[in-house]
């Protein structure tokens, strides 16, 4: 019956991430998936985390099921992270946030709720943009496009051309933004070029969804979200898909969260209700313990300061780590694929790699990256980081 089924090719951040967990060789570095580890190169729990778990075993109490929009403390907490808890959107009620089953989950009902009342609309991704996206996008059948972004020659932005090609979009079409920490290149728009950006899309009437996976990564938690705050006060219509996977070190829990920045209450009522009836059609409602743990946290003064200060940390560690495979490679590659290290941010950096080298590294030192050259500086730490900067300078000479 089901002998014309194709193999399937894989995913190429997941399945190489696979590959890596089965690869025997004592010295392999995992900087390929899109993961914080610590110093000694484990997944941290954070001590918040670990506590908001604690009390939570210690009164459990029976599962119901969750509603379809979620946990109301977590959509609550989370609707605040994001848009500031002073939002005046907020206070006006104009906000619909729904829990969904990760960043993807809340990409995909947001998809699906896109395709269902703006069938017309096409969208535009950055280019590159997270390999997901297109394929999350598609598979809510619509058409995806790409807009001018990353520029490999200076490893910045081709920011004239990006805003551009935004200009020439039909009114409803859909632009994917990433607020922050860039995936995969790291390379983030400034606030002068948010701040440009903003009224074209407010005057083409463009929809933009803002894919925020990596808030408190980049500047700190605030800062991350700028351009939220400020396409929310700028009257554009709005899609925000966040996740706690990174911030929170709870991959596995799966929580995220989709907000629709409506005109009116009455408006975000019966939008909140219809991305409902998407989580119906696709799981019927979200699982309860990492939401549990989430708002936990968020919602306990005491808890939330320890996280904050946890996440900083994380922050501040990845920025060492930049500095040190930069001064580990100085002398070994050329300047302009030297400097990305430093001025890109977040999670990722494009190391400008070819195929073949990153085929190399892996190969020749077990060292894995993404083929595109997406290098995770959350994956270094002290003790690999010296061998990695040796196994690049190995592949960049040879
Ligand atoms: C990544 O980009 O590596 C992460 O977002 C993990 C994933 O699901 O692709």
């Amino acid at each position: 019956m089901f002998e014309h089924v194709p193999a399937y090719p894989g995913d190429p951040i997941l399945s190489l991430n696979e590959d890596f967990q089965h690869d025997p060789r004592q010295n392999k570095v995992n900087l390929s998936i899109g993961i914080y580890f610590d110093d000694a190169g484990a997944l941290p729990v954070m001590g918040a985390v670990r506590e908001a778990e604690s009390a939570l075993l210690g009164s459990i109490g029976p599962r119901p099921y969750l509603p379809m929009t979620g946990h109301a403390p977590y959509r609550d907490a989370a609707q605040a992270l994001v848009f500031g808890a002073d939002s005046e959107a907020r206070a006006s009620g104009r906000i619909a946030t729904l829990q969904t089953i990760g960043g993807s989950g809340a990409l995909k009902v947001g998809a699906d709720f896109l395709k269902r009342y703006f069938p017309n609309s096409q969208l535009w991704l950055s280019d590159p943009s997270w390999e997901n996206h297109r394929v999350v996008f598609e598979s809510a059948g619509i058409t995806v496009h790409t807009y001018p972004y990353y520029d490999e020659h200076s490893g910045g932005l081709r920011f004239e051309q990006m805003l551009d090609r935004i200009k020439s979009l039909p009114p409803q079409s859909i632009v994917l933004l990433h607020a922050c920490c860039h995936n995969p290149t790291g390379v983030d728009l400034d606030d002068a070029q948010w701040a440009e950006l903003v009224p074209v899309l407010q005057q083409r009437k463009l929809i933009a969804f803002v894919d925020m996976a990596y808030q408190g990564f980049g500047a700190g938690l605030e800062e991350d979200a700028a351009c939220i705050r400020l396409l929310v006060s700028s009257g554009v219509p709005l899609i925000v898909a966040n996740s706690f996977s990174k911030n929170f070190s709870l991959y596995g829990e799966r929580c995220g969260a989709l907000s629709v920045v409506c005109e009116s209450a009455d408006e975000a009522k019966r939008v909140l209700g219809q991305l409902a009836s998407r989580v119906r059609a696709n799981y019927s409602n979200p699982p309860t313990h990492g939401a549990r743990l989430v708002a936990g946290v968020l919602n306990a003064p005491a808890l939330r300061a320890s996280w904050e200060q946890e996440l900083s940390t994380m922050r501040e560690r990845i920025l060492a780590m930049r500095k040190r495979i930069y001064d580990g490679l100085n002398g070994h590659v050329e300047e302009r694929l030297l400097t990305r290290y430093l001025a890109q941010r977040g999670m990722f950096t494009y190391t400008g790699l070819t195929e073949i080298q990153v085929e190399r590294l892996r190969e020749e030192h077990a060292v894995y990256l993404l083929r595109s050259g997406r290098m995770c500086v959350a994956g270094l730490n002290e003790r690999n980081v010296g061998y990695v900067a040796s196994a690049i300078a190995s592949v960049v000479k040879s």
